[in-house]
């Protein structure tokens, strides 16, 4: 519960950080409950990791870094509290993920995609060693930028 209270604080109901996710800003907390408990089902079935950010000594929760496993490939999405961003915090987080996840011994593919126009997390996708393979156009709706899917980026890291 204490975790569901810092997740819509924090980020989950923030105009500003939802703008390129594909998911409407909460308006009441016990929408968080919901969402945690699908990311609970998910990690059992092995469909998609999720992990929780928080700072060392400070038991609460500031964003969000998942995983989905697909066959060979595994892709990654992240969010973050506004108050922290500009800190390293995603590049450490999704380093952690993507090396993890690249060790897996059926997994060729690391891969993500974001708004042609969010910057930071293309910027984010590039340190973390991935590549900018294109863009797939109309892809993706993000309902708090446009009603229409939007351009994306494609990045990733292979072996
Ligand atoms: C994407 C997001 C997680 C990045 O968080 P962050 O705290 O800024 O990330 P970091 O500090 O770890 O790294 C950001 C990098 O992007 C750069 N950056 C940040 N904003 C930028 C901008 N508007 N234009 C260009 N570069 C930018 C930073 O300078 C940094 O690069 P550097 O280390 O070379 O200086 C954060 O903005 C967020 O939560 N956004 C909302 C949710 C979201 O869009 N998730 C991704 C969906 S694809």
């Amino acid at each position: 519960m204490f975790d569901a209270n810092d997740i819509f604080d924090s980020y989950a109901s923030d105009a500003e950080v939802t703008r390129f996710v594909s998911w409407r800003p909460y308006k009441d907390k016990s929408e968080v409950a919901p969402f945690l408990q699908l990311r609970l089902a998910r990690w059992d079935s092995g469909e998609e990791y999720s992990w929780a950010i928080t700072r060392s000594q400070e038991d609460r929760v500031i964003g969000m870094i998942a995983c989905r496993v697909r066959d060979h490939a595994a892709d990654i999405g992240y969010v973050l509290s506004r108050n922290y961003w500009n800190r390293g915090y995603i590049i450490e987080a999704a380093k952690a993920i993507v090396d993890w996840a690249s060790r897996l011994e059926f997994i060729y593919r690391v891969w993500a995609v974001c708004d042609v126009e969010n910057k930071a997390s293309a910027r984010v996708l590039e340190k973390v060693g991935m590549q900018r393979e294109g863009i797939l156009r109309r892809y993706i709706v993000h309902p708090n930028v446009s009603p229409e899917p939007r351009d994306c980026f494609v990045y990733s890291k292979i072996r």
